[in-house]
């Protein structure tokens, strides 16, 4: 597979700040003169964004694990066709914020349907696309789950209070906020082994301190290991 450009993926716990901490990277890269496409997963395409709203709205019931990995592997398929593989053919940067990394954590340890068959099945719907480094932000389950769900809740209300046109528009996204803590702690270990078995790919930033200190951790990363972020 053709590799002119760069991807890099963010990983972590709900609410460790990975999409503010996307966002900030890509405006580092693009005043360094890069070209950078951000996304994120599930979504990222219209397709993918469709099947979000199935997989993350608390309203939909008795989805089994199964169905659920599936859905995340076909928006994934459907991402790499449509976005990441075409940004990376024309030597764009590509951050995306979640990959088949949150599929070994969330399903493979969370689900408990274990790691082997996340990575037979990236094979087969992605070709074993591999990022070129993973950011994997780490700070307590517990505080970050917390700020996740504070989150989703003042968006659900937002919405709610919104013209209800609006709020059948778009689905609440708490599903997974509602697992238990057991189920966090599961994939807080499953990054974790992932990082152990692939340290060359994925490096962990602390993120357990000001937003600030975590955005120079992530800008020095992409340095050391890509020589990307130079002005
Ligand atoms: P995201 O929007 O990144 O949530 P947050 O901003 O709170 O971190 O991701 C949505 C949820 O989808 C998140 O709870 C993790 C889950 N998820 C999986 O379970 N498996 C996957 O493969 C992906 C991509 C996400």
């Amino acid at each position: 597979m053709s590799r002119r450009g760069k991807f890099i993926t963010f990983e972590g716990l709900d609410g460790t700040g990975k999409s503010t901490h996307l966002r900030k990277l890509a405006a580092v890269l693009r005043a360094a003169g890069h070209k950078v496409v951000e996304t994120r997963e599930p979504g990222g395409t219209a397709t993918g964004e469709k099947i979000r709203r199935v997989l993350l709205d608390s309203a939909t019931e008795g989805l089994s694990p199964l169905a659920e990995m599936a859905l995340m592997f076909a928006s994934r398929a459907q991402h790499i066709a449509e976005v990441i593989q075409p940004a990376l053919d024309d030597g764009k940067i590509v951050l995306c914020d979640r990959f088949t990394d949150s599929t070994e954590a969330y399903q493979g340890s969370g689900r408990k349907l274990g790691s082997e068959a996340v990575l037979k099945l990236h094979r087969v719907f992605c070709g074993d696309l591999q990022p070129d480094l993973t950011i994997l932000l780490e700070s307590d389950p517990a505080m970050s789950v917390g700020r996740a769900r504070r989150r989703n809740r003042r968006t659900s209300r937002r919405q709610h209070n919104s013209s209800n046109k609006t709020a059948s528009k778009h689905a609440d996204e708490n599903r997974f906020e509602q697992q238990t803590r057991a189920f966090f702690a599961r994939v807080h270990e499953g990054y974790l082994a992932i990082a152990e078995r692939e340290p060359q790919r994925v490096a962990a930033v602390d993120a357990s301190g000001t937003p600030a200190q975590t955005h120079r951790r992530i800008v020095d990363l992409l340095q050391r290991k890509l020589r990307l972020g130079r002005n």
